[in-house]
């Protein structure tokens, strides 16, 4: 599975790639205003500094809801690194849009998904990757991951190549019930990818045997 970060704050890209496990990054537009880049200038250069740093695709979000906007932003923002991958919302120009780029070769990212029906849209239309939002399904009550399995499996029956990235991630156990499920890639934040690292077993047992080498050395 491809581990992406949720972010577009440079410093935890920059941390997310030293660790030497990031495949990629997705933005949106409310990562972007978070850390204050606005103005399309500084929005294009922000891209470029993500590129920069990491390793993998770049999703870089749309903000045009008609077709010929989509298009034209999209064709731009494809244009300012191989890495850029365009995010394209789940709305009807949007699923036009994605058909097109899939034909001019340009790398998609369907966003904005809750339904296994808007997955198989996504895949029809020829994205390469689709985007359910696990976190905001269970904000509201309802199972995230099992749309995950639903679309594994759907895509799955047809051979769709469209990759499942498991978005809106929030911690560890997101990250697992993906990998168990099949996700191709998931993002989430920095936090989610170090928890992975923690144990208290590994904590004690680190401690325990740092302290038995120091008495074997008489220290
Ligand atoms: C997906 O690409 C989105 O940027 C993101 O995962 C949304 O996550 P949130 O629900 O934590 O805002």
């Amino acid at each position: 599975m491809k581990f992406f970060i949720d972010t577009a704050n440079l410093a935890q890209i920059k941390e997310a790639q030293d660790l030497g496990v990031l495949d990629g990054v997705t933005t949106n537009p409310s990562l972007m205003a978070k850390e204050g880049i606005s103005g399309e200038e500084n929005i294009i250069n922000h891209y470029k500094a993500i590129c920069k740093i990491v390793d993998g695709d770049v999703s870089a979000e749309v903000i045009s809801t008609d077709y010929e906007g989509i298009i034209k932003e999209g064709e731009a923002l494809a244009k300012l690194d191989d890495k850029i991958v365009v995010k394209v919302p789940m709305i009807k120009d949007g699923i036009k849009a994605l058909k097109y780029f899939s034909s001019k070769g340009i790398k998609t990212n369907c966003t904005l998904v809750f339904s296994a029906g808007q997955a198989l849209l996504a895949a029809k239309a020829g994205a390469t990757y689709v985007s359910p939002f696990i976190g905001r399904l269970d904000d509201i009550s309802t199972d995230g991951l099992s749309l995950i399995e639903d679309i594994r499996l759907i895509y799955d029956n047809y051979g769709f190549e469209t990759q499942i990235l498991a978005a809106s991630v929030r911690n560890s156990i997101h990250i697992l019930g993906c990998a168990k499920l099949g996700a191709d890639v998931m993002t989430g934040p920095l936090s989610a990818i170090l928890a992975l690292l923690k144990h208290p077993l590994t904590d004690s047992g680190l401690a325990q045997f740092l302290a038995d080498h120091a008495k074997a050395a008489g220290k």
